[in-house]
Parts: C-alpha cells; sequence; structure tokens
C-alpha cells in the first residue's frame, strides 16, 4: 500500500491505494528486485518473462518475504511478439482496472545466450542487429504500448531500463543502439501521457553484478576493468537499480519525466 496522491488531488486527505505495477523480467536479476521494492509496500506485483518456472519462483519468495503481500500474478510470454505483448494485458485487464506502475525491463544480451546458433561473418553482423531489437528494443515497447490505454490517469508511471551503452557505445553497436532506441520513444511517450498525468522515465544501469546478464558470468579481469571506470569504486547492484525505479514510481515524481536516470557509479564520465 501507498500513501498518497499526484499533486492533481492536493488538498484532498491523503489515501492509501494499493498500485498494480507490471515488471517485465521480474523473475531475475535487476526485475527481481524491482519486484521486490514494490512487494515491500504490498502492492499488486504483475511478473512477466518467458521462463514460468522463474517467474513461480521469485512470486513465492516474494510472498514468503512480506506475507501481507497479494499473491503475485505470473504470466509467461515472449515479449518481443505482439501475441506476448497483448496477452499480458488481456491477463492484466481481466483481473485489474487499471495499472499504476509499468517497468519495462526485459531485455539482454544475445551473444551471450545465442550459443551456437550465432551465424558467422555479415550475417553475424544481421542476427545482432536484429536480435538486439528484438529483445531490448520490441521487448520494451509492445509491452508499454499493449498496456498505456490502461494507465491510472492521473498518476500512472512508465520506467524503461536502458543501458550505460546507449550512451557510450558497447563496443558493437547493436546491444547500445538498441537500448539507445528507447530514449526518443520515451520521450514521444512522455509528450503523449503527459496530459493525462503519466510519467515516462528511462533507467539506464551501468555494470551490474548478480544478475543473468553475462551468461556464464564474467571475466574476473573484465569486471576489475568496469569497476575502475566507476567513481564509486564498486559494481552496482539490482538494488541500487530498484530504488531509482521506486522513486520515479513514487506519487512525488510527478513532475520528473522524459528523463534518462543514470545509476552507474559515475562511469559514464569515466575515470
Ligand atoms: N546487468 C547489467 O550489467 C545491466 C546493465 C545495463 C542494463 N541492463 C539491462 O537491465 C535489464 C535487466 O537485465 P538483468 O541484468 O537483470 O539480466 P537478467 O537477469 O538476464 O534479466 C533479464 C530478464 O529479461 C527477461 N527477458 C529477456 N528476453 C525476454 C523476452 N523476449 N520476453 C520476455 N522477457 C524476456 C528474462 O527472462 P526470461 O529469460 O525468462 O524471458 C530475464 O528475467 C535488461 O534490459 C538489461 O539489458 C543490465
Amino acid at each position: 500500500m501507498i500513501t498518497g496522491g499526484p499533486p492533481e488531488s492536493a488538498g484532498a486527505p491523503e489515501v492509501e491505494m494499493t498500485r498494480v505495477v507490471v515488471v517485465s523480467g521480474g523473475g531475475s536479476g535487476i526485475g527481481s528486485a524491482v519486484a521486490g521494492e514494490f512487494a515491500a509496500e504490498e502492492a499488486h506485483l504483475v511478473l512477466t518473462g518467458r521462463r514460468e518456472q522463474v517467474l513461480r519462483e521469485t512470486a513465492g519468495r516474494l510472498t514468503a518475504a512480506h506475507p501481507g503481500l497479494p499473491e503475485p500474478l505470473t504470466v509467461a510470454a515472449d515479449l518481443s511478439s505482439a501475441g506476448g505483448a497483448r496477452r499480458v494485458a488481456d491477463e492484466v485487464a481481466a483481473r485489474f482496472d487499471r495499472v499504476d506502475v509499468v517497468v519495462a525491463n526485459a531485455g539482454g544480451n544475445p551473444a551471450a545466450h545465442g550459443g551456437e546458433a550465432i551465424p558467422e561473418g555479415l550475417e553475424r553482423t544481421a542476427w545482432a542487429w536484429s536480435e538486439n531489437f528484438r529483445v531490448n528494443t520490441l521487448t520494451a515497447v509492445l509491452l508499454t504500448e499493449a498496456l498505456k490505454d490502461r494507465l491510472a490517469s492521473p498518476g500512472g508511471r512508465v520506467v524503461l531500463i536502458s543501458s550505460i551503452a546507449a550512451l557510450r557505445g558497447s563496443g558493437t553497436g547493436s546491444y547500445a543502439a538498441s537500448k539507445a532506441a528507447l530514449h526518443p520513444y520515451a520521450f514521444d511517450l512522455a509528450r503523449e501521457l503527459g496530459p493525462r498525468g503519466i510519467t515516462v522515465n528511462v533507467v539506464a544501469p551501468g555494470y551490474i553484478r548478480d544478475t543473468e546478464f553475462f551468461s556464464g558470468g564474467l571475466a574476473a579481469e573484465r569486471e576489475r576493468a568496469l569497476i575502475e571506470q566507476t567513481s564509486t569504486g564498486r559494481a552496482g547492484t539490482p538494488a541500487d537499480v530498484a530504488d531509482a525505479v521506486r522513486w520515479l514510481a513514487a506519487p512525488g515524481a510527478g513532475q520528473v519525466t522524459a528523463q534518462i536516470i543514470q545509476v552507474n557509479g559515475g562511469a559514464e564520465r569515466g575515470r
């Protein structure tokens, strides 16, 4: 439950409300930590991702940690397809009359998860660019578009998870570009939804430890190099990102919209 309301209700008594919060990629890493933030306010959680078992395990862990939490709704769907995103929206609509917060967090690095399916040469370039746009851009855009008409008005919140790579490149271009595509989408959506009292923001994390992003782990030397780029001298955690998302989703953040919030220990500036 969260107390408060948008500025439009200033002067009215504060009300307690149970928010409906949709988190994509909510079963692991950053998404799981984001779900934990909203579990602490006993929100109605909707966790979506492709692996039902992973979603159920996270829902079970959150329910055990927060006895007052309403049972989370888990919806297994591939959000890079219109059908997958529509199914999530349909299940949400069947259970709730509105959505308060959408956290479009699903995404990843296809090269780390592609296995032997990754082709060579120019075909590899074509594969990497189309896969990254599918996994990182489409998953966020389709889910958001599927849910935007149901967003609480006023007071709805959209947060898209991008990356430091979108601001400075990622070495291969395709992952960075697929995340950067979310930025102008967020700016346009903020203009579209602003009159309804809904904010749209982007959180761009730097290197975050303890996720499934780097399938099989990150070489110690590479991790050291990433940490050395920070001013804080440490890797980011899923909780660092989740805390920024919680702040952007708070009722008091109603005037913060169309922004890119970086959570990277200063790494974008370098050392
Ligand atoms: N870790 C980092 O250093 C870092 C840095 C910057 C940005 N990010 C971004 O942070 C976000 C969360 O990643 P993470 O680091 O927490 O890694 P993660 O643990 O691998 O989480 C990614 C989540 O996205 C889901 N997902 C992937 N493709 C999907 C699809 N087509 N449809 C539905 N769900 C899908 C995955 O679940 P399923 O596999 O079950 O579908 C998984 O739960 C990603 O967008 C990532 O690009 C991560």
